[in-house]
């Protein structure tokens, strides 16, 4: 069975560099296993998303929790704004339930103007999954300005932490589904 992969991408307008990059994530994992994937962005989560509770949020944007509660693993990425992910990106991901992505492998990438924020996945968006006690993989993914041209990846060095990245979230998707084996023939 393909496992279900969601990318989720924290970019508010089109065409996005942020996408971009998280799409090049799956297109990696897509080569290593057979996936079910899902992309969403927060231009997919509609309008009426300023609300304080789940169950006041559109039909879209509900759609794009439960997508990545029900997740196999997630591939999240968000541009940078002022050092961090941007707001609407964590606003979204207010709404994921605490214990929705315990142990859920989740690679993470971002992008920003240059090279000056590019450890915001490390110092922003991996402590956000640490909240969730999420398995993130040890390599993050960043683009600058120059790395992504006309919508492809264009860097060498990105393309290989991507494809690093990508093998790390197999990795930990195999695991997964090893413990998974494991619990079902215990319960048998
Ligand atoms: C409001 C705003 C704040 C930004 N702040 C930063 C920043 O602090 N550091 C940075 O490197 N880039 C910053 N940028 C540039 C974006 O991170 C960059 O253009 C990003 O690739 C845009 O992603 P997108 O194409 O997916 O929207 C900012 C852009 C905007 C619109």
């Amino acid at each position: 069975m393909p496992v279900r992969i969601v990318a989720f991408s924290g970019n508010a307008r089109r065409p996005s560099r942020t996408r971009t990059l998280v799409e090049a994530v799956a297109s990696e994992v897509a080569r290593l296993r057979t996936i079910d994937l899902k992309i969403f962005d927060v231009v997919d989560a509609g309008q009426g998303i300023a609300v304080a509770s789940r169950d006041a949020l559109p039909l879209p944007a509900a759609r794009i929790i439960d997508a990545i509660e029900n997740a196999d693993a997630l591939i999240v990425g968000s541009p940078v704004y002022k050092g961090a992910y941007s707001g609407l990106f964590k606003h979204l991901i207010d709404f994921v339930h605490p214990e929705a992505l315990v142990g859920k492998p989740v690679a993470l990438a971002a992008t920003g103007g240059g090279p000056r924020h590019a450890l915001v996945v490390e110092h922003a968006l991996r402590p956000l999954f640490g909240f969730f006690s999420a398995q993130t993989v040890p390599t993050s993914v960043y683009a600058g300005d120059t790395e992504i041209v006309d919508g492809r990846v264009t860097d060498a060095t990105v393309l290989e932490r991507i494809a690093r990245a990508a093998a790390e979230l197999d990795v930990l998707l195999d695991l997964d589904l090893r413990r998974d084996g494991r619990r079902l023939a215990a319960a048998e």
